[in-house]
């Protein structure tokens, strides 16, 4: 068995049951000086001072942090086409739904990505994912969602599921079918729900259910249906909700049980009470605020009213064209109100939450997979306000060393 031993770290373990929240949310387990050993691809120990020789790769890493590698919550990941012939309308002022509403926007994607075949699009993701592990992440979310007809949602999930089999990242797939109600289709998300979600359970008992509540997108009733569908399916679900208006999709979906509500950019002060007293987990989205509009999601008011909170890149064509998780970091602390501390807590541990993963990723903890992260800096907080900067010093996959 392959055995690489880190030593000589500043350790953020991040341990502990559940997703975090209220003191948990900026609790980093630090162990001041330890190593962690690796066996395999999972982690074998996690301990404060000096480990035994055993052999294998040993990196004495001189006090530098390391950490879980991290876990993107919320990534689309599988698209065909562009949008940047957008960008120059977007920045001229027209706002995104206006551009969706005209047809362009996801329903350009659309067309696209039903025009793309199955070898183009799992190229896309792996050239994705590979971009990902070199920046520290070892575990996403990979969404569908720009089919929203079943042939081309599944190709998409065959794509996603393809280019994961030969990559160090653990990908999730989840499908997107009620992203938008295509025009030649206006009772697509009836039909999603009565029909698409059961055939998919059976095709791809893997996934994870979502949609988009917004005008112009799906309404609260539809959604309502499409999560209720997941459930009578047997799988989990989550929902895009309250990015430019507040319908009272997120007091729905956490009605129905969704394990997320993703962006909240408009989320009310009674939204924020209804989330944070629930189990859902608010999966801030900020590199779209950044990228659309200034708008970003009541963060510090989640926080401390007691959400569990994640962190997504929202890795998009339309509206985050970024795989960068860490800028998500720097930007829901620069704008959003977390801390460097809750930054890394909602991109490891509560990501890992989000996605089911917990049990698997996002702590330094024997049994876990093996997926850590050595910083250039002794400092973790270096990782959140430091931005544009250089790939983490080493990339630990699986139990094997990325060579990046
Ligand atoms: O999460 N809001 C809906 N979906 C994406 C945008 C997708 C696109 O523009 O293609 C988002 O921001």
């Amino acid at each position: 068995m392959d055995r690489l031993t880190i030593r000589n770290a500043r350790l953020l373990t991040l341990g502990g049951p559940g997703p975090r929240r209220r003191a948990g949310l900026s609790d980093l387990g630090v162990i001041e000086r330890g190593f962690v050993r690796c066996s395999g691809d999972r982690i074998e120990q996690v301990q404060a001072g000096d480990p035994e020789p055993c052999g294998g790769l040993e990196l004495d890493v001189q006090g530098r942090v390391c950490m879980p590698a991290l876990v993107d919550a919320h990534a689309h990941l599988c698209w065909g086409g562009d949008r940047w012939s957008e960008w120059d309308r977007i920045r001229a002022g027209t706002p995104w739904p206006e551009i969706l509403a005209s047809g362009g926007g996801i329903l350009s994607t659309v067309r696209a990505t039903r025009a793309a075949d199955l070898a183009s699009l799992a190229q896309g993701v792996r050239s994705r994912l590979h971009a990902m592990a070199r920046l520290g992440v070892g575990a996403t979310d990979a969404k569908s969602g720009y089919g929203l007809e079943p042939q081309t949602e599944a190709r998409m999930l065959q794509a996603i599921q393809e280019a994961a089999q030969g990559s160090p990242v653990i990908v999730k797939r989840t499908f997107l079918g009620g992203h938008a109600i295509p025009p030649e289709d206006p009772s697509w998300p009836e039909r999603l729900a009565r029909e698409v979600i059961p055939d998919f359970a059976r095709r791809f008992p893997d996934i994870v259910v979502d949609a988009f509540c917004e005008r112009n997108a799906l309404s609260v009733e539809q959604c309502r249906a499409v999560l209720r569908a997941a459930r009578a399916a047997g799988l989990g679900a989550r929902l895009h909700t309250d990015q430019f208006n507040s319908l009272g999709g997120a007091e729905m979906a956490i009605q129905e049980g969704a394990r997320t509500v993703d962006h909240l950019e408009a989320a009310t002060p009674d939204t924020v009470r209804a989330v944070a007293a629930s189990t859902v987990i608010a999966v801030l989205l900020p590199c779209s605020g950044y990228a659309l509009d200034g708008r970003y999601a009541p963060g510090r008011a989640l926080a401390d009213e007691g959400a569990a909170i994640a962190l997504g890149s929202n890795a998009n064509p339309g509206s985050a064209p970024t795989v960068d998780l860490r800028f998500a970091m720097h930007l829901a602390v620069r704008h959003a109100g977390l801390t460097a501390s809750e930054a890394i807590v909602a991109a490891t541990r509560n990501a890992a939450f989000a996605l089911g993963l917990g049990e698997e990723v996002g702590a330094l903890k024997p049994g876990l997979r093996a997926n850590l992260l050595v910083l250039e800096d002794r400092d973790e907080r270096s990782l959140v306000h430091a931005f544009a900067a250089e790939p983490p010093r080493h990339v630990v996959l699986g139990g094997r060393l990325l060579q990046t």
